[in-house]
Formats: C-alpha cells, sequence, structure tokens
C-alpha cells in the first residue's frame, strides 16, 4: 500500500492529492458556493453609530466619512428607523453637546444631547436596541477621555464620572452602555453604579482591547473631539501589544462585562480571533472611521469596488470571531445583503 504523507492532518502526497482531489469542483456554481460557505452575515450581525447634535432639521456630513452625518434628533430618529426597517436590531449613539468643560457636565446631564436622542428613538422604535458609548473625548474641553489633572488623565477620579454618566443613560432609556474611555476598573465602576441604581439588568458591552489607532482620526472630526494636548497611549492599547489584549478582556470579564470588543477590527484580525478562542461571550469588533473612510475614498476615486470590498471586510472579521461588528457600513450592508 502507498505510504501517506500528512502535513497539519492533511494528505500531501497518495492518494488525497491531485487530481484525485480537485478543490474548485464545489467552486463551479454559485450555488454550490453558497453551499459549503462557512461564514454568512446577516443584519442582525450590525450595530450602527450615530452622532447626534443639538439643533432641529440638522444633517452635517462629516468630510471624511462620506455617507456619515453629525444628525439633529429628529434625524437620527429617521436614521433608526431606516436602521430597524432593515433589520438592524441595534444602533450606538455618540453625542456632540452645546459646550464642552473640563469634566463634560452635559455627559451626565437629564437634557444632554444623548439623553434626548434615547427617549426620541425610543419613542419612535421601542424594539430597537438603543446602546450608548460612555466616554468623555466629546464633552471635555480638552478632549481627554478623563478627568486632567496637571496633563495627566486621572483614572479613578474618573471612575465616579462614567458612573453618572451611564447611571444617566439608563435612566433616559438606553438599553446597553458601552465604557469606551479604557480607564483601569471602568466596567466594575459602571456595574456597581448601575446596580445601585436599580439598572441591574442593562448589560454592559465593554471596549476591552481598545488599541491606540491612528484609523480613529475621521471619527474625531466626525465628533469634534481631538484630543487639545498629547495622544491617548497612555490608557489606550499600544498596537504592538497581543498577550496584553486577552489580559484586558479577562478584566473586564471579571468585572462584569456582557459583551467584549476588539477595535479597530480590520488591523487586528489576530486580536478577535485571539479573543474568539479564549472566551465564551459574545465577542464585538468595531470597523472604525479610518477603515470606513480609505473604503469610502478609494470607491469614489473608482480604485475600488465599494459593495464588494465593504462586504468582504465585514465577512471576514466575522470569520476571524466576531458575532457584532460596529460599522459605518450597516445600512448598506444590510441593503445589499438583501439584494436591493
Ligand atoms: C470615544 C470613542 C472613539 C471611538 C469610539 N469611541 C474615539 C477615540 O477613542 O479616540 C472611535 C470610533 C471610530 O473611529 O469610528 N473614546
Amino acid at each position: 500500500m502507498q505510504q501517506q504523507r500528512w502535513t497539519a492532518g492533511f494528505p500531501v502526497s497518495g492518494p488525497g492529492q491531485f487530481p484525485g482531489v480537485r478543490m474548485r469542483r464545489l467552486r463551479r456554481t454559485a450555488d454550490l458556493r453558497r453551499m459549503v460557505r462557512e461564514t454568512t452575515l446577516t443584519p442582525a450581525d450590525f450595530i450602527y453609530p450615530l452622532f447626534v447634535t443639538h439643533g432641529q432639521g440638522v444633517r452635517r456630513e462629516v468630510p471624511s466619512m462620506p455617507g456619515v452625518f453629525q444628525l439633529s434628533v429628529d434625524q437620527a430618529v429617521r436614521e433608526a428607523e431606516e436602521a430597524f426597517a432593515l433589520d438592524i436590531p441595534a444602533v450606538i449613539l455618540f453625542g456632540i453637546p452645546a459646550h464642552k468643560d473640563p469634566i463634560g457636565s452635559e455627559n451626565f446631564a437629564a437634557e444632554g444631547i444623548v439623553q434626548q436622542a434615547i427617549q426620541a428613538i425610543k419613542a419612535a422604535v421601542p424594539e430597537l436596541v438603543v446602546i450608548t458609548d460612555v466616554c468623555m473625548c466629546e464633552y471635555t474641553d480638552h478632549g481627554h477621555c478623563g478627568i486632567v489633572d496637571e496633563g495627566w488623565v486621572v483614572n479613578d477620579p474618573t471612575l465616579e464620572v462614567y458612573g453618572r454618566v451611564a447611571v444617566s443613560h439608563a435612566q433616559a432609556g438606553a438599553d446597553m452602555v458601552a465604557p469606551s474611555g479604557m480607564m483601569d476598573g471602568q466596567v466594575g465602576a459602571i456595574r456597581a453604579a448601575l446596580d445601585a441604581a436599580g439598572f441591574g439588568h442593562i448589560p454592559i458591552m465593554a471596549y476591552a482591547a481598545k488599541y491606540a489607532s491612528a484609523f480613529y482620526g475621521p471619527f474625531r472630526d466626525a465628533a469634534q473631539s481631538p484630543p487639545r494636548f498629547g495622544d491617548r497611549r497612555g490608557y489606550q492599547m499600544d498596537p504592538a501589544n497581543a498577550r496584553e489584549a486577552l489580559r484586558e478582556v479577562a478584566l473586564d470579564i471579571a468585572e462584569g462585562a456582557d459583551i467584549v470588543m476588539v477595535k479597530p477590527a480590520l488591523a487586528y484580525l489576530d486580536i478577535i480571533r485571539a479573543v474568539r478562542e479564549a472566551f465564551p461571550l459574545p465577542v464585538a469588533a468595531y470597523q472604525v472611521s479610518g477603515e470606513y473612510a480609505m473604503l469610502k475614498a478609494a470607491a469614489q476615486k473608482g480604485w475600488l469596488d465599494e459593495r464588494r470590498v465593504a462586504l468582504e471586510t465585514l465577512t471576514v472579521i466575522k470569520r476571524a470571531g466576531a458575532d457584532l461588528i460596529l460599522t459605518y457600513f450597516a445600512k448598506d450592508a444590510a441593503r445589499w445583503l438583501s439584494g436591493a
């Protein structure tokens, strides 16, 4: 009998080889390909980010993010209705306040912009899951994600503010909160604050492995939140590190996270995969502003086919292990998937 050699469990010579084996047999038609496809996107995978601003009838396009707008509450409601009609189950809200100050007071004001948007969206589309980003950078005059003392973002005093913000979002009707500031202990502090205020049923989606990424550039235009001095490397993760991501995720789970997020997505597929394999929780990945901007810019130049690259990136993010994808393509992708 002929000797079989195997590499990683697969035969490399002998009967299980070409010409007996022909991989192209299952690629011959679209329906054969559909039968053996391992990863399928659905609109239920998507979370649609919305930027909410004061005013009425405002739809201000973000220059570096074509198709993404700063929206007044009435317009955000329209977007939320459209997203839900496309079978997208959730939106995540970012607020652009009227005034910025050192601690970002509008962030936890009962009539703050995000609180108004939550109420209006929940009134119009009650079933839609409304998630809120819990951070300070859009609200603070220095643009950092926490309280600043002598040029340093101080961790523990910031946690108290995050707790107040999360509770005020829950009071306004938010279904889930998503802390993104990368302070140590933020998930535990928010869990405790929510529980103490009677919101034990509100889940936390933790931005657990959030990197100090240049891919957030366009978001900072959209949310008007660039740091006025320094950068975020004193709290967000070093893109060079992977093992550290597993520690971050493990800590967030220990503190009570219900969903853990990796951010950005496409350049961090190895991290998504590692988190997926190490932990049983739902994993979310954020296809961030810069990822969107790159594809949009190339598509506008006619250098890439927008629909195909967008669906390809979303598919591979899911293939890597993400259960949920925060993406500015959510509405378009849902339309494309439905064949429209
Ligand atoms: C707030 C926050 C940011 C993003 C999500 N939440 C900006 C940042 O950390 O600088 C980025 C999202 C994107 O780029 O699309 N901290």
